[in-house]
Parts: C-alpha cells; structure tokens; sequence
C-alpha cells in the first residue's frame, strides 16, 4: 500500500528473535500494513503476537528480519527520533518532577529549556495538572501518571505517536476519562496514533481502523472500518452500531479460537 495519504509503510515485516539456547522464535510473520497521515489505527491481537515487537520496529529500536517499515518513504534504518511513545507503565523518573519528567526529551538531546518549558506547562495544564509541576511521580495517582507520560511524549510535537497499551494498568473509570483526553488530544492535533490494546471496546471507541492479529506468529487477520461519526464521546458505547463492531471484532477472535464462549 503506498497511496499518497500513507506516511507509514509495513512492508512484509517479519521478525524472528534468537534466544538465549539459540532457539528462534518468530514473533511477527509477513505483516503488510499501511497508516494514513492523522489516521488512528488500533492493533488488537492476542498475548505474544507481536504488537509491542511491531511498534519496536516503526520506531527503529528493532530490525526487522525481513521486509521494511517506510515513513514518509524514508526506511526507518535506526531509531526513528519524530516519534512519541507511550507505555503501559508509564515509565517516568521518580526522582524527575512532573515537569522534569514532561522535559525529559528536551533535556536528552540538549534542547535550550526556555524553548520548550511553556509548552510544557501548556500540555500539563491541558490534562488537568496544572498546580503539580513540581509535584514528584510517587505523589500522583496511575491516572495522573500516564497522563504526565502523555504530556512527555507530546512535548516536542512528533508527528506520529505510538502507545503500547498506555491504560492497561488504569483502573476501568480512569481508563474511560484517559480515552476521551486522548480522543479530544487528538481531534486538536491530527497525530498519526498506532495503538494497541487487548480491550476491543477502547479500540473500537478511539479507531479510525482496528487490525486483528493473529496468534503468534503475529500477521494480520483481518482490519476492520470503524465507520462511527467523529467527534465522539462516551455515549457512543450505548449505541447499536458500536455494539455491532464490537460483536464482529469479538467474532474474529472466536474464530481464531482465542477466546470461547
Ligand atoms: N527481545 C526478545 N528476545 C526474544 N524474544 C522476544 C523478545 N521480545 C519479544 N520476544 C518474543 O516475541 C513474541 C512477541 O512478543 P511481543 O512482546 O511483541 O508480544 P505482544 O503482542 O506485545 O504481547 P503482549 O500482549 O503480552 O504485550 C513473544 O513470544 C516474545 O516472547
Ligand atoms: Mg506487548
């Protein structure tokens, strides 16, 4: 797939780990994708299937077996630094503030502080935090901490975000507000979002599009057209439409004998 709209190109993507007794294990088999410019895409796979290898490899902190990931027609050939990222823990420095740890990008690659303090207390204060700059990560809640991670991996504007089930660890009501912050984030900003999560409902609430992988070795199943109306907001869940996508989702993973009635 290389239509214009594309920024990033999985080409035949395979990836084989070699273990510690020299065992390999093929974590991703020939996966072809392809991620519209401001396009949302949600990866919904089983555990081990190779979602989090995959997102290693956009950002350039593995190499691929085989094939290629391209964005912007560039092959990504090392890490890949226009790139925001946010994990399921949320990883911040205990010993960095809030706004410490919102800096830290900054910092690493020696960026004049000034230019982008403002910045960062703007997106501080854009998820609620404002009073908590100088507050450290064991002072906040799970919630308020991925949502300092978020901040960080906004601050110097990449064009492409990835997540890597940034809510797992969320409890299920912090977990919702996070989907409508991130929804609203991205309906200001038009960011290129890959995400992965295991909860089929976050992905069909926040996705332009949801690909389904298969169980390890990880290839796509099948990508499925979230067609519901933008902006959208939490009584989306409660309509027929949602239900049907959600169902149909749910189905594939039966089908794959993932998950049983
Ligand atoms: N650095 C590594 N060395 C060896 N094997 C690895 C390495 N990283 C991942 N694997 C293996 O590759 C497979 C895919 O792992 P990966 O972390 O990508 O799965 P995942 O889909 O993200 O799973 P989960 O949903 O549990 O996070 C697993 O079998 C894992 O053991
Ligand atoms: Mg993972």
């Amino acid at each position: 797939m290389s239509s214009g709209n594309t920024l990033i190109e999985i080409e035949n993507v395979g990836k084989t780990f070699v273990g510690q007794d020299g065992e390999r294990i093929m974590a991703l088999d020939s996966t072809d994708l392809g991620i519209g410019h401001g396009e949302f895409l949600s990866i919904v796979g089983p555990s081990g299937c190779g979602k989090s290898t995959l997102l290693s490899l956009v950002a350039g902190l593995l190499e691929t077996t085989t094939g290629a990931v391209r964005i912007g027609g560039t092959t990504v050939s090392g890490p890949y630094t226009d790139i925001g990222f946010a994990f399921q823990s949320d990883l911040l420095v205990d010993w960095r503030t809030v706004l410490g740890n919102v800096m830290l990008q900054c910092d690493m690659r020696g960026l004049a502080r000034r230019d982008h303090e403002p910045r960062a207390r703007e997106l501080i204060a854009s998820v609620g935090l404002e009073g908590f700059e100088d507050k450290r990560p064991f002072e906040l809640s799970g919630g308020m901490r991925q949502r300092v991670a978020l901040c960080r991996a906004l601050l110097l504007d990449p064009p492409v975000l990835l997540m890597d089930e940034p809510f797992g660890a969320l409890d299920a009501l912090t977990r919702e507000q996070m989907q409508v912050d991130l929804l609203t984030m991205w309906q200001e900003t038009r960011k290129t979002v890959l995400f992965v999560t295991h909860s089929i409902s976050e992905a069909v609430f926040l996705s332009d599009r949801i690909v389904v992988m298969t169980p390890r070795p990880g290839r796509v199943c099948e990508i499925i057209d979230v067609d519901l109306d933008r902006p959208r907001d939490f009584t989306i869940r409660d309509t027929a439409s949602f239900g049907a996508i959600v169902h149909r989702t749910r189905l594939l993973f039966q089908e794959m004998g993932v998950i049983h009635k």
